[in-house]
């Protein structure tokens, strides 16, 4: 098990062993000698470090994470019952980080960040709009996945946009300025370096327009792409939360294990369980694996 891993799952371990303070066991009647007694004694005396408070910490970090008050109860009443949100957790972060940092309008990525695994999308079961598309190599096989099952419903997905370097999209940034103004710009273009297509595991699907969501595409992606480990980024109605505008196209690869979180804790709301998890390995000081401390919480 790794360090972090270790950190985890003593962390739960120590919230669900609940209050059971060693200074409150009474002496056994194994103890039969007098230098185990004498040790015992001692020990009596002694101040027994307190032990973390996590119940505690959850709700700093749902505070901190500004998680809104109905969801944060329903996380409550899991932990109260269950360690699988503690092992949830765990499972995650033990994840390649990529999948489940945050990257919003206060949370960039280097300018020099660059995925070393990307590979060119071919037309598959899914159909490519332009040359040149591509995605790190595991959301390019879970995409052909979730392709194929789209097929089985005589639904071809279309990939309209995917990886862009930070110097494309200071491009695309800069052309939508000049069209639409610096607001409007804003809330569908992310500046360079805060937007999640630098991670190369995001696919903007169809039109890259709001009708896509009427389309039996769009439908079948919103109903079924969490199955296949991509959740839809900026849904509708969450702009205040997320910053930008609803994109019913724009889906972010997080694997299966977060996707499922994702719709598990958080109402299906990305941008909730992405910031919990930013605030949870803050506060816990959790080791980032690799080079990956260098390229988030800037
Ligand atoms: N359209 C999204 C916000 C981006 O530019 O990354
Ligand atoms: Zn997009």
């Amino acid at each position: 098990m790794t360090k972090k891993a270790s950190l985890l799952f003593a962390a739960a371990i120590l919230f669900f062993a609940g209050c059971t303070k060693r200074s409150d066991q009474p002496a056994t009647a194994s103890t039969e000698n007098a230098e185990e007694s004498e040790v015992m004694q001692k020990n009596v005396g002694e101040e027994i470090p307190e032990e973390p408070n996590y119940s505690s910490l959850l709700l700093d970090v749902l505070a901190k994470a500004e998680i809104p008050q109905d969801i944060s109860l329903k996380i409550q009443e899991s932990m109260a019952e269950n360690s699988d949100f503690i092992q949830d957790i765990s499972g995650i972060l033990q994840d390649d980080p990529y999948l489940w940092i945050l990257v919003d309008k206060e949370h960039s990525l280097p300018e020099n960040y660059e995925p070393d695994d990307l590979v060119k999308l071919k037309k598959g079961s899914y159909k490519v709009n332009k040359n040149g598309l591509s995605l790190r190599n595991a959301a390019a096989a879970s995409l052909e996945e979730m392709a194929v099952a789209a097929k089985s419903k005589k639904l071809t997905l279309t990939v309209s946009s995917a990886y862009r370097s930070y110097k494309y999209q200071t491009n695309i940034h800069k052309r939508s300025i000049k069209t639409l103004g610096q607001k409007a710009a804003d809330r569908g273009s992310a500046r360079p370096g805060y937007s999640q297509h630098q991670l190369g595991l995001v696919v903007d699907f169809g039109t890259i327009t709001d009708a896509f969501a009427k389309t039996a595409e769009g439908r079948w992606l919103l109903a079924n792409a969490s199955s296949f480990g991509w959740s839809l980024s900026y849904p509708q109605g969450y702009e205040k939360v997320t910053g930008y505008r609803w994109e019913s196209w724009h889906y972010r690869y997080t694997g299966k294990e977060l996707a499922k979180f994702i719709e598990t804790y958080f109402d299906g709301i990305q941008q909730y369980a992405l910031r919990f998890l930013h605030e949870w390995v803050q506060a816990t000081a959790l080791p980032l694996q690799n080079d990956t401390e260098k390229n988030i919480n800037s």
